[in-house]
């Protein structure tokens, strides 16, 4: 996993402060930094971008990199709030996601995927019609190009079993045919997905996948 900038600008602030240590609370005005100490935290102090110094950036990156594990509460958050949603199916959305990474895990998929398989729908969280990208969004900076897009483009994959009764077509997962994702979104889809909707199955708990849900997240590529 490539370090995101947040990891860079705390490794470049160090210098900044004495004893090379990062800059925190009363450290702040001996390491000449312009911010302003909040309950336990450092804030920059300026009102307005153009009016923002290099210093007060590298206290925002500071703060950003050291609050990076609310990404996985978060998304664990989101996760269990599909326990509200079925929308018709035998089961909620979130035993549909866990039964998803459930089987992606037992057929010996990567981390990433796994990952990818509990998440796959939390964008129903929000809004179901566009569900697939903002999921796919939420996990871009921790997983690879292609399961961001096996995410992305999952549904149309899944339209094989139900686009035909909306007036859609059964076959829109061929466009991407060629695509270097498209045997693993298949693989997804045909194995892991569409399957998923099994009250009978012995599903794992989302205990047993906020381990992987902190690793995955633990560090974000945002360029
Ligand atoms: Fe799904």
């Amino acid at each position: 996993m490539v370090t995101g900038i947040w990891n860079a600008l705390e490794v470049e602030l160090r210098p900044l402060t004495p004893g090379g240590g990062a800059a925190r609370g009363g450290d702040r005005e001996s390491a000449g930094l312009a911010s302003g100490c909040h309950t336990g935290t450092m804030t920059a102090s300026f009102t307005r971008m153009d009016e923002s110094t290099h210093e007060q950036w590298m206290v925002i990156g500071q703060e950003t990199s050291a609050n990076q594990s609310r990404v996985a509460e978060r998304i664990l958050a989101m996760l269990a709030s599909l326990g509200e949603i079925s929308d018709g199916f035998v089961t909620d959305q979130l035993t549909h996601c866990l039964q998803t990474a459930t089987r992606a895990e037992r057929d010996g998929a990567e981390p990433e995927v796994v990952f990818a398989s509990l998440c796959h729908d939390i964008g129903k969280a929000v809004s179901v019609p566009n569900h697939p990208a903002i999921a796919a969004e939420i996990i871009r900076p921790y997983v690879s190009d292609d399961v961001y897009q096996m995410v992305r483009t999952h549904q149309d994959f899944q339209g094989k079993h139900y686009y035909a009764h909306f007036g859609g077509d059964p076959d829109a997962r061929d466009k991407y045919e060629g695509e270097s994702f498209f045997e693993l979104t298949a693989r997804f889809a045909d194995d892991w997905d569409q399957v998923a909707f099994d009250p009978g199955y012995d599903t794992l708990p989302l205990e047993h996948f906020e381990p992987l849900v902190r690793e995955m997240t633990a560090k974000a590529r945002l360029f």
